[in-house]
């Protein structure tokens, strides 16, 4: 039988991930030493990790290359498309924010309010949300520099412990946005064609997640 394959997001979901999967009995040297390695075997060669970009794991698992992927629920919420999501992994935690400048007032004035954002499908939804027309700038990566430059009078992001906002100058105008964590993902025929293994894995996961709980 081929090994399940299972594609994280490269960094620091992948560490979780992984501490997640030796906690629950898994066998991951190959990934603690994997040097620019991609694929790799874990536990008794039945699985194989895959290191993507977060919004490449959502290809590989809806194309069915990837039978499971672990992503943040923010590249769900801005990329996703068609898969189950199984499991709140519980890590990974962090929020959608809209924030600007401190000492500026978002809301006033009736000018079309430009947003710099790496999520525009958020971004455009949130504001829909609210009835808002606006224009929308994406920025791939510190788009807390777009207010700072002018280029925006506000930005929708991620946000974990505040520090880059606040060293930053910026505060936060609305946090109630989104709550964010990383997600096991399954491809659709995976889950029917591979329901057991999947099970096995996501029920090891859960129990480990549910002790760190318990613990913390
Ligand atoms: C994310 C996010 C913020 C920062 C928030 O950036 O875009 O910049 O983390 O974290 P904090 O609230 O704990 O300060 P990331 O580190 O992923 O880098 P990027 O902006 O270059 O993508």
């Amino acid at each position: 039988m081929k090994p399940l394959r299972i594609a994280l997001t490269k960094g620091r979901l992948e560490k979780d991930t992984i501490g997640l999967l030796e906690q629950a009995g898994y066998d991951c040297t190959a990934v603690r030493e994997k040097g620019r390695r991609l694929i790799l075997p874990i536990g008794n060669g039945e699985i194989e990790v895959v290191l993507a970009k977060a919004a490449d794991v959502i290809t590989y698992v809806e194309n069915g290359v990837c039978d499971l992927g672990v992503v943040g629920k923010d590249t769900i919420m801005e990329n996703g498309r068609s898969f189950y999501e199984i499991l709140d992994l519980g890590f990974g935690k962090c929020r959608f924010a809209l924030a600007g400048k401190e000492g500026t007032d978002f809301y006033s004035g009736y000018n079309e309010k430009t947003i710099a954002t790496k999520y525009p499908n958020v971004t455009r939804f949130f504001f829909e949300g609210k009835g808002m027309d606006i224009r929308i700038i994406k920025i791939e990566g510190s788009v807390e520099l777009a207010p700072l430059l002018g280029l925006s009078d506000a930005i929708v992001d991620i946000v974990e412990t505040g520090s880059t906002l606040k060293e930053n100058g910026l505060v936060i105008i609305e946090d109630n946005v989104a709550p964010i964590s990383a997600r096991l993902i399954a491809n659709t025929a995976s889950l029917k064609l591979r329901k057991n293994e999947i099970e096995e894995l996501a029920n090891k996961m859960e129990a480990e997640k549910n002790k760190a709980i318990v613990k913390s």
